[in-house]
């Protein structure tokens, strides 16, 4: 694969590591240089103006619709090899792949991924990754390509953790927030400004015989 690769012992990935075996969740303010961020966040904003982004559904499969009052966000799959700086995206997150199996022992299989388009005031409501039928979603990790946010910008994601603890990330360009995808409850607030990101979710074999 074409892109940017890390070695999986550099000592973000094993901080990465740590934090999710200790916590099951990981926030890393400065992960995706600043260069790639940018260029990431020019193309989802292409993307958009061409029409290429599609109001995101809720659920799986053929149940599948969208429900703005459950989340408003425009979102668009990635594809290898389609451009640069999303090919140097899917090499990062390849290392980091290859840093969680080796630490964790996950067993991750393949990264599916997606730009994320938040409107002003589009909001994804409280839910958990993984889906009832398709255990498959292991780690969640969202980077953010929003320059210059700040608090009162809004649009935090607010993590729900262990002991009632409520934790809120600021959607800064760069940013990356990985979590255990079945075990994190998380809600998108509302913006008062476009919030973009990147979001996807390193996936393990399905436990079902027959997919
Ligand atoms: C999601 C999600 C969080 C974020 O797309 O499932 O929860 O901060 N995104 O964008
Ligand atoms: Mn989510």
């Amino acid at each position: 694969m074409r892109g940017m690769h890390i070695p999986s012992d550099h000592p973000l990935l094993l901080r990465i590591v740590d934090d999710l075996a200790e916590r099951g969740w990981s926030q890393q303010n400065i992960f995706l240089p600043q260069a790639l961020t940018v260029a990431l966040a020019t193309e989802c904003r292409q993307r958009a103006a061409e029409g290429e982004l599609a109001p995101a559904g809720v659920g799986r499969g053929p149940a599948q619709e969208v429900r703005e009052a459950i989340r408003g966000d425009h979102i668009q799959w990635l594809e290898p090899g389609q451009t640069g700086p999303c090919d140097e995206y899917m090499g990062l997150m390849e290392s980091l792949r290859e840093a969680l199996n080796r630490g964790l022992f996950l067993g991750l299989e393949d990264f599916e991924s997606h730009f994320a388009l938040y409107p002003p005031g589009a909001f994804y409501k409280k839910h958990v990754d993984r889906f009832r039928d398709d255990d498959r979603r292991t780690v969640s990790a969202v980077i953010y390509l929003n320059d210059a946010w700040l608090p009162e910008h809004g649009g935090q994601l607010r993590m729900y953790l262990k002991d009632d603890v409520e934790h809120d990330v600021v959607p800064t360009g760069g940013c990356l927030v990985l979590f255990l995808s079945g075990e994190v409850p998380h809600e998108v607030l509302p913006a008062t400004r476009e919030r973009l990101s990147l979001t996807g979710w390193f996936r393990r074999r399905g436990s079902d015989p027959f997919p």
